[in-house]
């Protein structure tokens, strides 16, 4: 049995300090999200101090007035709100495993950023300053009428009034808007300049820094959506065993043939192509064949998408695990993370040869992905910060197709059901249950995440018969605030 580094070792990764700067509406705060996100994916352990939080505890709902830069008071509030955020964010890197610190604030002056750089040299740790510059009015549009409907600052008040105070607001930060230039080239710096239409890149010095800069180049906010399934049943799923490369079976076969009509069900965008993801295992091409054909998209296969691998264990039943191996299997349960089948992989391992998947996603448009149960776990825990503690454990049905859209806000989830039965694999801990047949009406008990981290579960199912139909969405969870 072997069990990799648990996730609070990443001493190979240096303390960094991650620093937002641009006007209000660009973006800040929801890169400095996605950054938190996909670090924590990858152990890294990271936080947000956003300064506007600290600002609220004694002006929680300021008007436009409070930001002008001839209001004293105002500036002498925000500076303190920047102070505490800064002091709580070095408290923070006393911990030696806390890595990356995201301060999510405009930081708009040059005279600012002087001060953060020279706190955070004074703490002896490495900064990123990362700039987003935005002058496309629509982006801004959409972005004003978003912070309007989300921001504390604006519970209750009128939409349109909070919009027109939003605008003013952002008209006060101009007046003293610096943009990063050369005059700041000591600076470590990425300057995205609307989202990624041009892009300028300083003096990078560290590992973590450099893909730090790799990850928010790729990111975009273009609609789209990535959806998400395992392979259809297979005759090794029928069997109990786990691994292997098998065919599907007859209900796996069926699935893939209804695959093109669940697909087309979920709402395809309008003139905008899929591409078709699947592993190197028979049984994810197979299930990708009749969508490949009826609908034309090119397909790609992928080594990284192939199934956890199970070493010795390939092959087996849980049952027969448990009696070849029962410390292992112990082990497993205590820690199916990090615990690494003997000649094979764990789930952490599997995040780690994920990684360029999921950079390769943050890049395109639409995809489907056909891959296994392990995999779709920890791709669905990139999208929804499910915990390494859970993620394993999260119950991935057969024949269901889910439906992921990035938000401002969130992820939206949808799951489309087909209506073929097929095996449950899911194993709670500690038993060593054999494949068996899952109940085909309905959804399991158990939600795919946190319903908290959720914002809608759409679930529909869809039967051979009713092709052509339109289908009932029945809702199973509502937006959260
Ligand atoms: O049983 C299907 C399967 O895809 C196996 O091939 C794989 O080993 C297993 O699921 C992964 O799930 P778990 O980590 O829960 O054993």
């Amino acid at each position: 049995m072997s069990i990799s580094p648990p996730s609070s070792d990443r001493s190979d990764v240096t303390q960094i300090v991650v620093v937002m700067v641009g006007l209000p509406a660009r973006g800040k705060s929801l890169i400095a999200g996605k950054v938190k996100r996909y670090l924590r994916w990858t152990s890294v352990k990271a936080e947000v101090f956003n300064v506007g939080k600290y600002r609220r505890t004694d002006n929680p709902h300021p008007d436009a007035k409070f930001f002008d830069v001839n209001n004293t008071e105002g500036e002498k509030a925000r500076k303190a709100a920047a102070e505490a955020a800064v002091a709580d964010m070095l408290q923070w890197f006393q911990d030696k495993d806390n890595k990356v610190a995201i301060l999510d604030a405009t930081n708009s002056t040059k005279s600012r950023r002087k001060w953060i750089h020279d706190k955070i040299k004074e703490a002896n740790l490495l900064h990123l300053f990362v700039e987003s510059k935005c002058d496309d009015e629509e982006l801004i549009m959409s972005n004003i009428l978003e912070v309007k409907t989300s921001s504390p600052d604006y519970i209750g008040q009128d939409p349109e009034a909070a919009a027109k105070d939003f605008r003013d607001r952002i008209r006060n930060y101009e007046k003293v808007y610096q943009t990063i230039d050369e005059s700041e080239k000591q600076l470590t710096y990425v300057k995205i300049i609307n989202i990624g239409a041009r892009v300028v890149i300083n003096l990078i010095q560290d590992y973590l820094q450099s893909r730090l800069v790799y990850y928010l180049t790729n990111l975009h906010i273009k609609p789209r959506s990535i959806w998400l399934s395992r392979h259809g049943e297979s005759e090794f799923n029928l069997e109990g065993k786990i691994g292997g490369d098998a065919n599907l079976s007859e209900r796996g076969e069926r699935y893939a043939r209804l695959l093109p009509e669940l697909v087309k069900r979920s709402g395809l965008p309008k003139d905008a192509p899929l591409t078709i993801w699947t592993s190197t295992l028979k049984r994810t091409s197979q299930t990708a064949q009749h969508l490949q054909k009826e609908l034309g998209w090119e397909k790609l296969q992928w080594k990284a998408l192939d199934e956890l691998d199970s070493g010795v264990c390939d092959g087996m039943t849980y049952q027969e695990i448990a009696e070849k191996y029962p410390e292992d299997f112990q082990a497993r349960d205590d820690d199916k993370y990090n615990y690494r089948y003997r000649g094979g992989e764990s789930y952490r391992d599997v995040v780690i040869r994920l990684e360029p998947i999921i950079m390769e996603l943050e890049r395109s448009e639409n995809i489907i992905i056909i891959t296994h149960q392990a995999i779709v776990r920890c791709i669905f825990a990139y999208f929804m910060e499910i915990p390494q503690e859970k993620s394993p454990w999260m119950e991935v049905p057969l024949h269901t197709l889910m439906k992921l859209t990035p938000k401002a806000y969130g992820t939206e989830v949808e799951r489309f059901k087909a209506d073929i039965p097929a095996v449950s694999t899911w194993r709670p801990k500690g038993s060593t249950a054999k494949h068996h047949d899952s109940v085909s009406e309905g959804m399991p008990e158990s939600v795919v995440g946190e319903p908290s981290k959720v914002g809608i579960q759409k679930v529909t199912n869809i039967n051979e018969k009713t092709k052509g139909e339109v289908p009932t969405i029945e809702m199973v969870g509502l937006p959260l605030p």
